[in-house]
């Protein structure tokens, strides 16, 4: 099957990668729209408007199911989308609901971009999972722009994550949940900055399930075999996938190189 997957910038190659990961027998087309990242900094309309020029190219281009893999983009646009297009398109929340039920008192951070802490999709899902009150929201945006520009670690990473987490005390935090797709890479800072006590939470593996299910596609019985590129540019496993920087195809070398560096990261990130 062809999978249309699509985020702003390289938040959704997160969700490419863990499909990579349990669905390596299917066809993919990745799109990010590096001309309008962020999302979270723009207004719910223009947002809609992406989402839906961008659902309308990746079927032209032969896709037969969506995956939304951003948070930001299906907190507002989920469900004009599916009202205007009758493939499925699967979209992508902040996971509160296996981070609450996965521990047991102390407090969670979500983090996520603006418009997805703003937006009533959020508050209605903490009113449904968070009965005991134990969330608390926070903005992060500049990892958005931190990530479009490759810096997922060092001193400027590690100063905003710790401005950012000022006013919260630390210890009483058991889980954070990345509720932006772009916030995966920076997992070892976030790792860090927690001492390794906070557990981190993300969508991408119940998406992916979902995906499996909805579309009734089996799941890989080697789900963690490597997806990595070696010396000589050459993906580990073979998986058939077209990239698209709005609406352009990557085809120069360097920008092919970007994508290669960011599935390495991806890899590590799940390793460490
Ligand atoms: N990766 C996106 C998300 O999951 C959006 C980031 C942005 O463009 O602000 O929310």
């Amino acid at each position: 099957m062809k999978i249309g997957i699509f985020d702003s910038g390289i938040g959704g190659l997160s969700v490419l990668h863990e499909a990579y990961h349990h669905l390596p027998d299917q066809e993919y087309i990745f799109y990010a729209d590096t001309e309008h990242v962020p999302y979270g900094l723009k207004t719910p309309e223009q947002i809609k408007s992406y989402a839906r020029d961008i659902t309308q190219f990746l079927i032209e281009k032969g896709a037969e199911a969506i995956v939304v893999a951003c948070n930001t983009a299906t907190s507002v646009a989920i469900r004009d989308l599916r009202s205007s297009f009758s493939l499925p398109i699967l979209g992508m929340e902040p996971a509160v609901k296996p981070a609450v039920e996965g521990t047991e008192d102390k407090r969670i951070m979500v983090i996520a971009t603006p418009v997805t802490i703003r937006e009533d999709k959020l508050r209605d899902l903490l009113h449904r999972v968070d009965e005991d009150h134990r969330v608390d929201l926070l903005a992060m945006p500049r990892f958005v722009e931190f990530a479009e520009k490759e810096e997922f670690e060092g001193p400027e990473v590690s100063e905003y994550i710790r401005q950012q987490f000022s006013s919260f005390n630390k210890s009483e935090y058991c889980a954070v949940v990345l509720g932006c797709t772009h916030f995966n890479y920076f997992k070892p800072s976030l790792k860090k900055y927690f001492n390794d006590n906070a557990l981190l939470v993300d969508g991408n593996f119940g998406t992916i399930h979902h995906l499996a299910d909805v579309l009734g596609l089996k799941m890989s019985e080697t789900p963690d075999n490597e997806v990595k590129f070696d010396d000589n540019h050459k993906m580990l496993c073979q998986i058939k996938t077209d990239y698209y920087f709005s609406g352009k195809m990557v085809e120069n070398e360097k920008d092919l190189e970007h994508l290669r560096r960011l599935h390495n990261r991806l890899e590590f990130v799940r390793s460490n």
